[in-house]
């Protein structure tokens, strides 16, 4: 089917690709044809992942300050193009009520969440997509429409990176598109101190009956990014298992307990 999404040939960037929804977007779109270019902090992961998807890759964050730059300089030196740039890397960091918030962490969950995804862009479209045109897609959250007692930071990150999709699908039409994906609970690394506990009962609270898989998530990604979706642009595509339709009385999604958490958290 993704034969017809008008990858072949073309340069793809996906951050934080070295697992979870950023490895199956980066896997999906080297298998469609695309020239990938995988992103994440662990260096070896980085070199693993883009060998096994034959692709190259840069290790660094994505909120470090000459990341944007570099990453662009790479593909446009490797590949020649960067047609399509998947803003997914993120961190969910401070966790807890904000009124507790550390300034630093609250700070870094908008420099990655929102801040980091804008300068990508800007750099994508200064280096190819402001002449050549392009798609953007932005990895946010089904949460970001709640109120979570522990993960207020990056709720509120994902509702700005939400807005910003949409002004900056305003800004950069026609040439370019810009687009958002909303999952629901997906059986990441990040989301385990979720899912890992509680899996069943999520799950059968679920209109589908399932917490998601990267790959969901990846097939909605690729569409928003293809040719197929040409029409479509500020759009948030829901991917969650009908977790907003589900009846008001199912057990709650997404709601972990301050003592779930894993003992190293990452992102
Ligand atoms: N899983 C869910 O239930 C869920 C639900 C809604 C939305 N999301 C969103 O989906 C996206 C992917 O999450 P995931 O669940 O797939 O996470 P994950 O499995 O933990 O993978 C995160 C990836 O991003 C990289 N990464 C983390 N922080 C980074 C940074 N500052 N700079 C560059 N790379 C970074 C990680 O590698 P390194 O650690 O080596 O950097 C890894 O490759 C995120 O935007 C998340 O907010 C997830």
């Amino acid at each position: 089917m993704t034969s017809s999404y008008g990858f072949q040939g073309r340069a793809a960037v996906v951050t934080g690709a070295t697992r979870g929804i950023g490895r199956a977007v980066a896997a999906q779109l080297a298998a469609a044809g695309a020239l990938v270019c995988v992103t994440a902090r662990d260096g070896d992961d980085v070199r693993r992942t883009a060998e096994e998807l034959g692709g190259i890759g840069l290790a660094g964050g994505v909120a470090d300050p000459d990341h944007p730059a570099r990453v662009t300089e790479l593909v446009l030196r490797e590949f020649g193009r960067f047609d399509v740039l998947v803003n997914n890397a993120a961190t969910n960091q401070p966790y807890g009520p904000l009124m507790d918030a550390d300034p630093d962490l609250w700070r870094t969950a908008f420099t990655v969440n929102v801040e980091a995804p804008l300068r990508l862009v800007q750099q994508a479209w200064r280096g190819w997509m402001c002449e050549h045109g392009g798609s953007v897609v932005n990895v946010c959250t089904e949460g970001a429409e709640h109120v979570g007692p522990h993960v207020g930071a990056y709720g509120t990150s994902k509702a700005a990176l939400l807005h910003l999709t949409r002004q900056l699908a305003g800004e950069l039409a026609p040439k370019v598109r810009v687009n958002s994906v909303s999952p629901g609970l997906v059986r990441t690394e990040m989301a385990r101190f979720v899912w890992e506990p509680a899996e069943t009962v999520i799950a059968a609270g679920l209109p589908l009956g399932r917490i998601g898989e990267p790959e969901d998530v990846a097939r909605a990604v690729l569409w928003l990014a293809s040719d197929a979706a040409e029409w479509v642009t500020g759009a948030d595509l829901l991917v969650d298992g009908g977790t907003r339709v589900r009846p008001a009385h199912a057990a709650p999604v997404g709601r972990g307990e301050p003592g779930d958490r894993p003992r190293t958290p990452r992102g």
